[in-house]
């Protein structure tokens, strides 16, 4: 019987009903992870999700939370322990994904307080309150993996430098984790991604010839990123032959701007 990298571990990967997130969830689950699949608002997307991992032999279910509200963190992180606990026995943790986020394609003119303070919210104090409540569940050994972007490191012609700033506040955070969590073994490390064709880019990348030329123009690699491709990309910072490699921002975006 041949056993998979993850077997016997436990994920919870944020913003998994869709998107990255599903596709980190999916490709965890496949390597034997018990995946908790995180949704905001989309609950039959996410069980679409937890199925998808059981009739591929795995399992996972699904917890809600408005990852913008430290209150709804807290219940999320309730439940977790609950559902955890029932399934393995314990409230522990492996590996934390944290994914969930939002990205209004609008520039610093437009940008209003409202929609600066909900971008912090959820990409910045949400990943900030997820891991604080993470961190005593998880067992020495685990994963953190922040979900970044390319835009942290370069501008690239992009203007949404509040977006961009929540990515950096990100790459940050995970420096700073790497360092107090590593005397437990635990890593933790940006992954950050290129243009990936989701939901979020669907108004201005999908189907869009021109928005598509521009990327591939500035990649090494001449296609759109896929969903799978930070999966793959997660999968290695989460399983064990990613052990020595912590506190560093990992571009996976075909090469953009280098
Ligand atoms: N796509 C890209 O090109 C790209 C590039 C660089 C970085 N990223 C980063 O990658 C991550 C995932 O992006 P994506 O493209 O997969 O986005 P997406 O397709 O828009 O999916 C976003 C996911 O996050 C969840 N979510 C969003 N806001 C939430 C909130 N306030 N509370 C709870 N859940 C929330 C959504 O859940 P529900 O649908 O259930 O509400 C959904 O599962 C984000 O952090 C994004 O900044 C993406």
């Amino acid at each position: 019987m041949s056993s998979k990298i993850l077997e016997g571990k436990t994920a919870l990967v944020t913003g998994a009903s869709r998107g990255l997130g599903r596709a980190i969830a999916e490709r965890l689950g496949g390597d034997g992870a018990l995946v908790a699949v995180h949704y905001g608002k989309n609950r039959e997307a996410a069980d679409t999700v937890v199925g998808q991992i059981k009739a591929a032999g795995g399992d996972a279910f699904a917890v809600q939370a408005e990852i913008g509200s430290v209150k709804s963190i807290e219940d999320l992180f309730a439940t977790l322990d609950k559902e955890l606990t029932t399934r393995t026995g314990a409230a522990h943790l492996d590996i934390l994904v944290n994914n969930a986020g939002i990205a209004p394609n609008i520039p610093m003119e437009q940008t209003d307080e409202d929609t600066f303070d909900r971008l912090f919210d959820v990409n910045v104090k949400g990943v900030f309150f997820v891991t604080k409540h993470a961190i005593g569940r998880l067992r020495d050994g685990g994963r953190i993996i922040n979900i970044s972007s390319g835009l942290s490191r370069a501008v690239g012609g992009m203007d949404i430098p509040a977006y961009s700033a929540t990515k950096g506040a990100v790459d940050v955070l995970t420096r700073q984790w790497a360092v107090a969590y590593g005397g437990r073994g635990i890593t933790v490390n940006a992954l950050a991604p290129g243009a990936i064709d989701t939901d979020m880019n669907a108004g201005w990348l999908r189907d869009n010839a021109e928005s598509e030329a521009m990327i591939k123009s500035v990649q090494a690699l001449k296609r759109i990123g896929k969903a799978e491709d930070i999966g793959d990309a997660v999968a290695f910072l989460a399983g064990p032959d990613s052990r020595w490699v912590t506190g560093q921002y990992i571009e996976a975006s075909g090469g953009w701007l280098i």
